[in-house]
């Protein structure tokens, strides 16, 4: 689950590296110091980490102008920035998230966030290793992050999203017109309606939450939204959780308790408990198309999308 490969050590004079060290202006012990870079994978750009002899100077770089993945149709300055603007308001919310430390177009659009040293919820879903109480704490960062409510809610822009995502799966035109007759039904029912919308981080994938000593802490919002539904990352990440199980242990009905205890735990009540599942299976559809429209192969893309039309239909 990700890998950290070294590349370079750079020596004072290297312009990126005396930028890096300026940074951190009379906080590293030996500002000479040699700087030792290694590549992050996998990434959607170019990450790599910058770490100085000592330690003492620790960061993760993304590199908005190296797109590795295939999105590669993007304003790359615009979503450095994007992405430095949310770690600041989810930081400013009392969010556990990588500091975001600067911005820097000229770098092939560096973002530099601290090196958090923490193992990927993926790794323990996959581990089964404490993953309930884990989820707790998972819930506990999403909480805190959504209560950062915004005055306004855009269902529009939920829709128009998920009906992004279906045309990148890329669907036969009777499928398609399937799943646009139930995203209909679920305009139509309401159960997507809120009066104030909340910050979310649109990308609550497993590999997005890192467990250190501390507790957990999340990365990459590059995706992340205000005016949202909160529900959307409990969907997402859930999807992901039940596939993950599926793949591992040839069973994702073994994720439901899972599923279960993470969602109690996000509620706290009963009535919201309620609340929250009404929304649910919607953005669970979503995050099972989300990956279907990745590389995966035909057997999991089956029924990656029959999932989704089963959450869709509620049953
Ligand atoms: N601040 C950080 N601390 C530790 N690892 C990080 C940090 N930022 C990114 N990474 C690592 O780099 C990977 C890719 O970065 P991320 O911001 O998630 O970009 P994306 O998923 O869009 O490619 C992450 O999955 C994680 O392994
Ligand atoms: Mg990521």
């Amino acid at each position: 689950m990700g890998s950290e490969r070294y590349v370079a050590t750079l020596t004072p004079g290297d312009l990126f590296r005396d930028w890096l060290v300026s940074l951190y202006d009379g906080r590293l012990r030996d500002p000479a110091c040699r700087v030792k870079v290694s590549l992050i994978r996998p990434a959607s750009h170019t990450v790599c980490r910058y770490t100085s002899e000592e330690g003492d100077l620790d960061v993760v770089v993304k590199f908005f102008a190296e797109p590795t993945g295939r999105n590669r149709e993007y304003d790359p300055a615009r979503a450095m920035k994007r992405e430095y603007r949310m770690l600041k308001m989810a930081q400013k919310a009392q969010v556990p998230v990588a500091g975001p430390v600067a911005v820097n177009r000229t770098f092939n659009c560096a973002l530099v966030t601290t090196y958090v040293p923490g193992t990927p919820l993926g790794t323990h879903i996959k581990n089964r290793s404490s993953l309930s109480s884990r989820l707790s704490a998972v819930a506990g960062v999403m909480r805190r992050l959504h209560a950062r409510s915004s005055s306004s809610y855009e269902k529009t822009r939920e829709f128009s999203t998920f009906h992004d995502v279906l045309d990148q799966v890329g669907l036969p035109d009777d499928d398609r017109d399937r799943f646009n007759r139930l995203l209909g039904e679920w305009w139509r029912s309401g159960d997507l309606d809120r009066r104030r919308g909340c910050m979310i981080h649109r990308d609550a994938t497993p590999a997005n939450y890192l467990f250190t000593e501390d507790g957990v802490t999340a990365i990459d919002f590059e995706s992340a939204w205000t005016r949202a539904h909160p529900v959307h990352d409990l969907g997402i990440l859930c999807a992901e959780m039940k596939n993950l199980f599926r793949k591992r242990y040839g069973d994702p009905g073994a994720a439901e308790p899972y599923v279960g205890h993470f969602l109690r735990e996000y509620a706290g009540s009963t009535d919201e408990f309620e609340a929250i599942t009404t929304a649910f299976p919607f953005f669970m559809a979503e995050g099972y198309l989300r990956t279907a429209r990745l590389k995966v192969d035909d057997g999991d893309r089956r029924w990656l999308i029959r999932e989704a039309e089963r959450c869709l239909k509620r049953r």
